[in-house]
């Protein structure tokens, strides 16, 4: 399966590890041979049409901080001037996520669609900004579209409410999405201020590099665009979502919810309207999860609420995602 990946950070780099280190059980099991063509990080791409060693460019990166040094040829290529350029099954998608224009990553979709190309995505930018268009595009061309590293990283959530609960109504949902924000309320929970508490994070590599998509609630509202149009079948964009971040909580409202026998976590839900807020939540909830944990919990028409709690982000966990993406197109390529 020929894939070009956009994108080298953190989640590229361990879907090639991953690739690499389960090479010889994704073909047995799965007959499932990845063969990467192309892929750039900011400085610049490394080409080969006849695959990309793994371990070399997982080197290369190492050393020189860019993929750029892999080969003398094509080694200053943009994503749109390698997807213009080369043709592949997949594109994986993996440039960070931006919620101005969603650039670079909603151009590399679009013209891979375009192109007939499969893509996966885990950048959240696109999705929050135009998911709807998005989907018609797949439709219209005919590609897959998958984006299950998009909400809680590894923990597959959006399958599960997709298709464990197929045929079910889920009439509500309430969820801890953005792992970096529930940190921090936790310790601050154990006395720590909002400031001891975000530097913290920061020490520890939490926080995302534009700490607004985090405090702000951007990270969690984009989580909620893409279960509301994909679970609840909504047509929604992040202007749809009400969103108050958690730059405001003082640690008199943690003593308050305390008092309430609660916890006070940003809560992303969706029952009459879609709100991201700082919310109380009864400690006996199983939805109330501590430290980087995510969590949310399905209501249903006939099953009852139903709690997923799982690590929300991380590259192996989030590459697994995006494995567990490729091989469910490999599947639907080999039922045609
Ligand atoms: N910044 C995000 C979080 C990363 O803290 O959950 C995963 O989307």
């Amino acid at each position: 399966m020929k894939i070009i990946l956009c994108g080298f950070g953190v989640v590229a780099q361990s879907l090639v590890k991953l690739f690499e280190s389960r090479k010889d059980e994704l073909y047995a099991k799965y007959g499932l041979k990845p063969r990467l063509i192309a892929v750039f990080d900011s400085k610049g791409s490394a080409v080969d049409q006849s695959g990309l060693k793994f371990n070399k460019l997982v080197e290369i990166k190492k050393k020189y901080g860019t993929v750029k040094n892999y080969s003398k040829e094509n080694n200053a290529m943009t994503g749109f001037e390698i997807l213009k350029n080369f043709d592949a099954d997949v594109l994986i998608e993996t440039t960070a996520s931006n919620y101005k224009d969603a650039e670079p990553g909603m151009t590399h979709i679009t013209t891979a669609m375009k192109k007939g190309m499969h893509v996966i995505s885990v950048n959240k930018g696109p999705l929050a900004l135009a998911f709807p268009s998005l989907m018609e595009l797949a439709t219209y061309n005919q590609v897959m579209f998958k984006f299950s590293g998009t909400v809680g990283g590894g923990t597959p959530i959006l399958d599960y409410a997709k298709n464990s609960l197929s045929g079910e109504k889920i009439t509500s949902f309430a969820g801890i999405l953005n792992g970096t924000t529930n940190y921090i309320l936790s310790n601050m929970a154990t006395g720590l201020s909002f400031e001891e508490a975000l530097k913290d994070a920061k020490d520890k590599g939490y926080v995302e590099a534009d700490e607004s998509l985090d405090l702000d609630g951007l990270d969690a509202a984009a989580k909620l665009v893409i279960l509301a149009n994909w679970i609840m079948g909504m047509k929604v964009t992040m202007p749809d979502i009400k969103c108050t971040g958690i730059r405001k909580v003082t640690i008199e409202d943690i003593k308050k919810a305390e008092k309430n026998n609660s916890v006070l976590k940003l809560v992303a839900s969706c029952d009459n309207e879609l709100v991201v807020s700082p919310k109380e939540i009864p400690k006996e909830d199983p939805l109330g999860v501590n430290g980087t944990l995510n969590a949310i919990a399905f209501t249903s028409e006939h099953s009852g609420t139903q709690t997923i709690i799982g690590k929300g982000a991380g590259g192996t966990e989030t590459a697994s995602s995006i494995l567990r993406d490729l091989l469910d197109i490999r599947q639907e390529i080999a039922k045609k």
